[in-house]
């Protein structure tokens, strides 16, 4: 399945990975940065029969994995590049139960509201789209007391610290004609994603950073992991009312709580 395409601009995402090609025969699920150590499947939780998202999928190696591993019921690999949908699709498309989207991640759960259990992201979109766009969407696409995973950098590639507030950074990519190009990346200290979970409807669950020292030369990164949930009765605004029973009530003076 496709959906209508909402990216706009060029395609920052057509050199990534061209040269890998091929179906990747994933051992486990990782999160961080090399792919080959801390937490794994665990953190999605039971998926058996569960309506879960991908967002920012890329060739879809690990949605490919949930889908035929972890026995979702329906996974989507959602995706705004044009190239890296396209890869998703040609290694991955007859995999039972795996729908490749091409869209804005955003844009496509505000579209879904209510529609999923889970909803994951390995240095995808939430790297690259403004949080404050997509956790809200995020939060309506999920089923009240649904789930939000994802992996993200804890620090910048060149070692630098992460932001101390909700503002991205140029970093280096190459445009479609292979000339130099730049695009956006959020790389957020854990306290300012604790505080934009909080803000945007989610209760922290399991919050982690995976430090990799590198091997043969490979630079040190480390991987700040988060496990969120909906929390219950967020989403649509409401007004809570409570009125307090005569037997209950206080005495003259005293504080009377009616609202919450
Ligand atoms: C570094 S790749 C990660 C892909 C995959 N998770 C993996 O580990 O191989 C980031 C992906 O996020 C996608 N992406 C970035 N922003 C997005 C958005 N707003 N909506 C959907 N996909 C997005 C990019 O097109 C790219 O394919």
């Amino acid at each position: 399945m496709t959906s209508t395409s909402r990216t706009s601009g060029p395609d920052r995402w057509q050199h990534y990975g061209a040269s890998s090609r091929g179906r990747r025969s994933l051992s486990r699920l990782h999160w961080d940065w090399y792919q080959r150590i801390g937490p794994g499947a665990e953190l999605l939780g039971d998926l058996a029969g569960r309506t879960v998202a991908e967002l920012g999928a890329g060739a879809g190696h690990q949605a490919a994995y949930v889908a035929t591993e972890l026995k979702a019921a329906r996974v989507i690999a959602i995706d705004s590049s044009t190239a890296q949908h396209s890869r998703g699709r040609d290694l991955y498309e007859d995999v039972p139960g795996l729908d490749f989207v091409h869209d804005d991640a955003a844009a496509y759960l505000r579209d879904h509201p209510s529609s999923l259990d889970v909803a994951y992201s390995i240095f995808g979109a939430l790297d690259f789209s403004d949080p404050q766009t997509l956790l809200p969407s995020v939060a309506v696409a999920l089923r009240s007391g649904g789930t939000l995973v994802f992996s993200t950098l804890a620090h910048y590639r060149t070692g630098a610290p992460p932001e101390t507030e909700c503002r991205p950074a140029d970093i280096p990519t190459r445009r479609p004609d292979g000339r130099p190009g730049t695009m956006q990346r959020w790389v957020l200290g854990v306290s300012v994603w604790t505080e934009l979970l909080d803000e945007h409807g989610f209760d922290v669950m399991h919050g982690d950073t995976v430090h990799d020292p590198g091997r043969d030369g490979e630079a040190p990164v480390a991987t700040t992991l988060f496990r969120a949930r909906t929390k219950r009765g967020s989403g649509a605004p409401h007004l809570l009312s409570y009125e307090v029973p005569d037997s209950e009530a206080r005495p003259a003076g005293g504080n009377r709580p009616t609202a919450g």
